[in-house]
């Protein structure tokens, strides 16, 4: 089971954007995808409400109750699966703690939930607070991928990203295996250029070399109730994810195999 988490600590990056889309990219080329919303505002989960989602299915229940992670997935129409987010998400951290077992009960959820399904790819999109859920998405992941709008003040936000998630590493005792990607990029803007030359000479190979431009067809599609394949599998917004999805097959060919490994 692969596990994907979606995260930055800077808000309107194009982190629930970027979960819709590289899941529907990832699903275009025969992959079982899962989208886990993670975000009290639930905002993934709003942009499939209108299909009739089961209103009492959603992940707090996998907090509160126990209920398996197996038990909460809707199918989606698209052939996409999805845990909804409800804002009682906001309570896990003081009804739960925050102590190992409530950062560790994810991962042992999806491990569980890799038992049954172990082709299962997890894309996890989570909320900008650095809380407990947010934590919990980055323990149980294989790969964190740190969605990155080009403007200034972005790259502040990634070298915090940079930090935060290597303060964690002690913790785990492991390399915490990310990847920036450059979202909401405009060729025709100096801005963008000088954005993402920063980007490379601060992190190197872990800044994607697939962007994510501007496109209105993103926003769109969403508003809509759709990825961006629904709405037109030939723009250039789905050329951009489905680039995004070849890119991440290299990287995840190059992830230590015991982090595939452990569920
Ligand atoms: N590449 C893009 N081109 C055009 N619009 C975009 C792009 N990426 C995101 N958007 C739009 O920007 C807004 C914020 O995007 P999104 O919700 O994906 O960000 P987020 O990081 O998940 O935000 P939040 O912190 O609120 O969860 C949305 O209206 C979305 O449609
Ligand atoms: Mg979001």
């Amino acid at each position: 089971m692969l596990k994907i988490a979606i995260f930055n600590q800077k808000a309107g990056v194009g982190a629930t954007t970027t979960s819709l889309n590289l899941a529907a990219a990832s699903q275009r080329k025969k992959r079982e995808v899962l989208l886990l919303d993670m975000d009290p505002q639930a905002r993934l989960t709003e942009v499939y409400k209108h299909t009739g989602l089961e209103a009492q299915q959603h992940l707090f229940k996998f907090y509160q109750d126990d209920t398996p992670l197996s038990d909460l997935i809707q199918p989606l129409r698209n052939g996409l699966h999805l845990i909804a987010a409800s804002p009682e998400l906001m309570k896990v951290d003081s009804q739960f703690g925050r102590g190992p077992a409530t950062l560790n009960r994810l991962a042992h959820g999806l491990a569980a939930l890799a038992q049954a399904q172990p082709t299962l790819e997890v894309v996890m999109d989570c909320c900008s607070l650095l809380g407990v859920i947010s934590l919990s998405a980055v323990f149980a992941s294989d790969l964190v991928l740190v969605p990155v709008a080009t403007d200034y003040l972005s790259i502040n936000s990634a070298v915090k990203m940079d930090k935060a998630l290597n303060a964690l590493q002690p913790v785990l005792k492991r390399k915490i295996q990310r990847r920036y990607l450059l979202t909401r990029a405009d060729k025709r803007k100096a801005m963008t250029v000088e954005v993402e030359q920063e980007m490379r000479r601060l992190f190197g190979s872990e800044v994607l070399m697939t962007k994510i431009h501007e496109h209105a067809a993103l926003a769109e599609s969403a508003r809509m109730g759709q990825h961006v394949f629904e709405y037109d599998g030939e723009s250039a917004a789905a050329q951009d994810y489905m680039a995004l999805f070849y890119e991440l097959q290299d990287v995840i060919k190059q992830l230590p195999r015991s982090e595939l490994l452990a569920a």
